[in-house]
């Protein structure tokens, strides 16, 4: 199998998680909360750290802050092995932090402050130019400047890199910026704030797709949460259903999913397959706690992929 190389220009974040039990506080109200954990986050370090954990040499470029956080997001980038030469350090900023409320459901409600994030300039990913070009495919998101996202898809379009978008949080987009993406990866709500289409129905969803395609975008995946994903290419739509599991906290399980997705594909799967391994892969994150943490290394993953092929466990 190809060790694929891939990159992520984007965030990172310290995830400030608090479990809770029945409401959230309502303004003026103190109650308990359950538990409390400080973890590693962000969309873009997330997925990094999943393509990682599951084999691929990693290339991000992201910013810190120059607070307590910042060297210790560095270490725990090179704790997974992922290069680090392209990470800023914004002077006079502090890092990014969301402070995340997961429910007994485990359930999640987040709030990003992207702090030196909103610091990631085109001229950051211009230095990182070389080492992006080894790379098959990029990822990106949107918490950080859109600017840097659109100089970075265009970049990755003249070194070669097909680009996957996962666009959240959602944002409106420059249609024009976004032509030619190979993968757009939104969520239900996301599909609805970059089309402008009210989203209720699978119709709704459709019709949103339809849309990104007629104004370029190569393939749309659309991830439904525990009903799956939908994906549109050019061939037509096609349907995955969720591995069933007991989730205790799905934060992170849609970067679980990215970074796998693109790491699959890197290895030259194809997109069907590819789809499947990354629904595994992002069930298998939902059963523990944690956003980075709860991502499983190559074998245990596959371990667990084939016992549930074999169980039928969907
Ligand atoms: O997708 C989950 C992530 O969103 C968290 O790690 C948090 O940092 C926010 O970026």
């Amino acid at each position: 199998m190809v060790r694929p190389t891939i990159a992520m220009v984007g965030s990172n974040m310290m995830d400030l998680i608090t479990y809770y039990e029945d409401n959230l506080p309502r303004i003026g109200e103190t109650i308990f909360g359950k538990d409390f954990e400080i973890g590693f986050g962000g969309k873009g370090a997330n997925q990094a750290v999943a393509a990682s954990r599951l084999g691929a040499e990693v290339e991000v470029v992201t910013a810190v802050g120059d607070d307590l956080f910042g060297p210790l997001v560095i270490e725990n980038f090179r704790k997974y092995d992922i290069n680090t030469d392209f990470i800023k350090t914004v002077e006079g900023r502090s890092s990014g932090v969301a402070p995340i409320f997961v429910d007994q459901g485990g359930r999640n409600s987040i709030f990003i402050i992207p702090g030196a994030n909103s610091h990631l300039e085109a001229e950051d990913v211009t230095k990182a130019r070389n080492s992006l070009s080894r790379a098959s495919f990029l990822l990106l998101q949107l918490e950080i400047q859109l600017e840097t996202v659109y100089f970075s898809i265009d970049l990755a379009r003249e070194l070669g890199l097909k680009v996957i978008l996962n666009p959240a949080p959602g944002r409106k987009l420059e249609w024009e910026k976004i032509r030619n993406l190979f993968l757009l990866v939104p969520n239900e709500t996301e599909l609805e704030t970059i089309t402008g289409v009210t989203v209720r129905t699978t119709e709704d969803i459709k019709k949103g797709i339809s849309l990104l395609m007629e104004r370029g975008v190569e393939n749309v995946l659309v991830t439904l949460g525990e009903k799956g994903a939908l994906l549109a290419t050019g061939g037509g739509f096609a349907d995955f259903p969720a591995y069933r599991v007991e989730a205790v906290d799905t934060t992170g399980a849609g970067d679980a999913f990215l970074g796998a997705l693109a790491t699959f594909l890197g290895e030259g799967k194809t997109l069907e397959e590819s789809i499947d391994g990354a629904c595994a892969y992002a069930a298998l994150s939902t059963t523990r706690r944690g956003t980075q943490k709860s991502f499983a290394g190559r074998e245990e993953f596959e371990e667990w992929y084939f016992q549930k092929k074999a169980g039928k466990g969907r």
